[in-house]
């Protein structure tokens, strides 16, 4: 059989050894999610995960797993310079029909104009809550932590621990729907939408600055994992909603001080859409001669 030599030793170790980096490089993001459309639009380039969109197609990937109530963190830095046109999103959504859907989506601009943040929640199949930010800070230079964090009480919007958006639980009080009988799996994506996204669709992409690439340094989910083979639905409701413990651990955003948000909170909330919201739905009368049930508070 084979004589195995010192040099040959060390090469088969160096090559063990470097399959294990790359491995490891892409299994950060490949034990949270896994490509969903045109796998070969996603880069993997070291401990980066890169989603990139040209003239032939954008791409997407979404969580292995589906869960309910958590919180899901894409650490992301958008498409650099030109990007008017283009749309990147993060969101959690529900299968089927009536779906339920937390949205973060990232409109492009052209060079040195802002991006903008749009966020919307489906509930039960309906949308038409949206919410429009700009940032205190440029997301195209630097990464940056978006999250989504759902409970039995609210679904928080957070941008690096500043929350800008809360959607409480209001179905007790007021008979507001609030999404808490299915699971979700966690998105993100990135493609061409130049007919709504930059200045309600006046300026188009331009393919010249192609490829249009949003960064990821991490996709970080904690949540209660739904259950994958002959799941008995109601047990697995119970399961998430209502126990503290899991085999993912302690269930920490369903404590306490998860129900709703502290004084520092607020106040980052009430200073972000004070100074940031260019749009919000609950004010829009041409839209909504009533105001949404939802908006009040
Ligand atoms: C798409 O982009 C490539 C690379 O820039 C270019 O060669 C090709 O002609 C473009 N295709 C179309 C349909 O515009
Ligand atoms: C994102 O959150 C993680 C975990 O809290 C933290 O370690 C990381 O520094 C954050 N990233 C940024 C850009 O703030
Ligand atoms: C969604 O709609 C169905 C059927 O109208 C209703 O039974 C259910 O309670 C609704 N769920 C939520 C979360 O609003
Ligand atoms: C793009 O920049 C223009 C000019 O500053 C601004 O009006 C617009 O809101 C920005 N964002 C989008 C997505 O159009």
């Amino acid at each position: 059989m084979a004589v195995c030599g010192p040099a040959m030793a060390i090469a088969l170790v160096l090559w063990i050894s470097m399959a294990n980096s790359l491995a490891m490089a892409a299994s950060k993001f490949d034990e949270v999610i896994q490509p969903s459309w045109a796998n070969d639009h996603i880069i993997y380039d070291g401990d980066l995960l890169m989603l990139k969109l040209d003239n032939s197609s954008g791409t997407g990937f979404a969580s292995k797993s589906k869960y309910l109530y958590g919180k899901a963190t894409a650490e992301m830095k958008l498409v650099p310079g030109d990007s008017a046109g283009t749309v990147t999103a993060f969101y959690l959504s529900t299968d089927g029909d009536n779906h339920h859907e937390f949205d973060y989506e990232f409109l492009g601009n052209r060079t040195g104009e802002p991006y903008l943040v749009q966020t919307n929640l489906y509930i039960n199949g309906t949308g038409n809550r949206e919410q429009r930010m700009d940032l205190w800070f440029d997301p195209t230079t630097d990464f940056h932590n978006y999250s989504v964090l759902w409970n039995p009480q609210q679904v928080v919007f957070l941008i690096d621990d500043t929350p800008i958006r809360v959607y409480s639980n209001q179905e007790s009080t007021k008979g507001i729907p609030f999404p808490r009988d299915r699971p979700m799996a966690v998105y993100s994506s990135i493609w061409n939408a130049d007919d709504w996204a930059t200045e309600g669709g006046r300026v188009k992409t331009d393919w010249s600055h192609a490829p249009f690439v949003t960064t990821f340094r991490e996709v970080r989910i904690d949540g209660c994992e739904w259950g994958v083979d002959n799941v008995d639905w109601e047990s697995e409701v119970k399961r998430c909603s209502e126990s503290q413990w899991g085999k993912e651990g302690r269930y920490w955003w369903k404590e306490k001080e998860m129900e709703m948000l502290n004084v520092h909170q607020s106040n980052l909330l009430l200073w972000a859409r004070s100074t940031h919201l260019v749009y919000d739905y609950c004010n829009d009368p041409a839209r909504f001669p009533v105001q949404p049930a939802e908006c009040a508070h």
